[in-house]
């Protein structure tokens, strides 16, 4: 079996590609390296033994992205590639909607053009908005506070659009909650371009004394200890949560969309101290404002996943804090 992944040198797709590879898939990545460098096919390769076909593609860019489908058949495409600076794409929303919609586009034409018809979705639980309850089911309303959002949205309807009319595409969206930490070697990490905003690069470079203190956005919430709580998964459990959807996209059709996150909520505070207690170190803090835009809870209903794919996730939070830290003071 060979899987096309866009986006293949990114946080979340250079972890999937490592377990794909590992469960003896074949993969071709393709990525334009706007926001990952052609190192990672170093550690891909340290770490699996493997080295994936890499080809260097934009995907707005679609001549070059017909190359690659003429060149090799897959069985199906796991599409990560995509703008996501929520700041950014408010600045430039053109920049997102050319980027993330054209692209995929040129992308869903070109798997029509050459009889692929399995597609995983990169979404994510921005979808939800501000979610009236928790845990959020599938089934929740949908609205976007930002293009990024509108985007991952916009491209869910277009996937739910193509499933009626080409009754043999199948489409898995996937909608992430909060991705963190990274492969335990330490190998392969996030490192976001430009100031990180999420609150795990924020932690770190906190830790590491990069900047004087960590924000923390608000404490007179109504949570148990006023602080926002989010579903953070392990970025391993999260690849894994791919590897189980290829089977899945395979062996059906249509489309579904399944949140991918572990189901419990943490504050704020809690994953600082948890990161604090766990890797040894302080984490320099104070509170701020609320961020415009945040809602207060949001953590995964994680039923539908185990149902439809057999998949849950095993690693912990306190795994999720170590091997972040550990990313970050391997990461080169
Ligand atoms: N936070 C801080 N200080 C910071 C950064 C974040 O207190 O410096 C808080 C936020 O207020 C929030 C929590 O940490 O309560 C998590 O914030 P993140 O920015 O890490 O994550 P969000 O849940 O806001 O957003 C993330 C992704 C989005 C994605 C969304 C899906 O960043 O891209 O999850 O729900 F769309």
């Amino acid at each position: 079996m060979r899987i096309l992944v866009t986006g293949g040198t990114g946080f979340i797709g250079s972890h999937t590609v490592v377990r794909l590879i590992e469960n003896g898939i074949d993969v071709t990545v393709f990525d334009n390296l706007y926001n990952s460098k052609i190192t990672v096919l170093d550690k891909i390769e340290k770490i699996t033994g493997v080295r994936p076909d890499f080809r260097l593609c934009d995907m707005t860019d679609r001549d070059s992205l017909e190359i690659i489908f003429k060149e090799a058949h897959f069985d199906a495409v796991i599409h990560f590639a995509g703008y996501k600076a929520v700041g950014e794409s408010v600045e430039k929303p053109l920049m997102y909607y050319d980027n993330n919609i054209t692209g995929t586009l040129n992308l869903l034409e070109l798997m029509e053009k050459y009889n692929v018809k399995n597609l995983i979705f990169s979404s994510s639980a921005t979808v939800y908005g501000i979610p009236d309850k928790c845990p959020i089911e599938e089934s929740a309303p949908l609205f976007c506070l930002n293009p990024y959002g509108r985007t991952k949205l916009m491209i869910e309807e277009i996937l739910r659009d193509l499933c009626i009319a080409d009754k043999d595409f199948s489409a898995v969206l996937l909608r992430y909650f909060n991705p963190v930490g990274c492969h335990p070697s330490g190998l392969i990490a996030e490192n976001p371009n430009g100031i990180p905003n999420n609150l795990m690069p924020r932690i770190i470079q906190a830790a590491k004394g990069e900047i004087p203190e960590l924000k923390v956005f608000g404490d007179d919430y109504d949570t148990r200890d006023g602080t926002c709580i989010r579903d953070y998964i392990h970025v391993v459990d999260l690849a894994d949560g791919h590897v189980a959807a290829v089977d899945y996209v395979i062996k059906n059709k249509g489309s579904i969309a399944v949140n991918l996150g572990t189901g419990n909520g943490f504050t704020v505070l809690e994953l600082i101290k948890t990161f604090e207690r766990v890797n040894g170190v302080k984490v320099p803090y104070s509170i701020a404002p609320r961020r415009e835009g945040d809602s207060m809870e949001s953590f995964a209903d994680t039923r539908l996943a185990k149902k439809v794919f057999g998949w849950e996730t095993k690693l912990s939070v306190e795994d999720m804090c170590r091997d972040a830290w550990k990313g970050a003071l391997s990461y080169e």
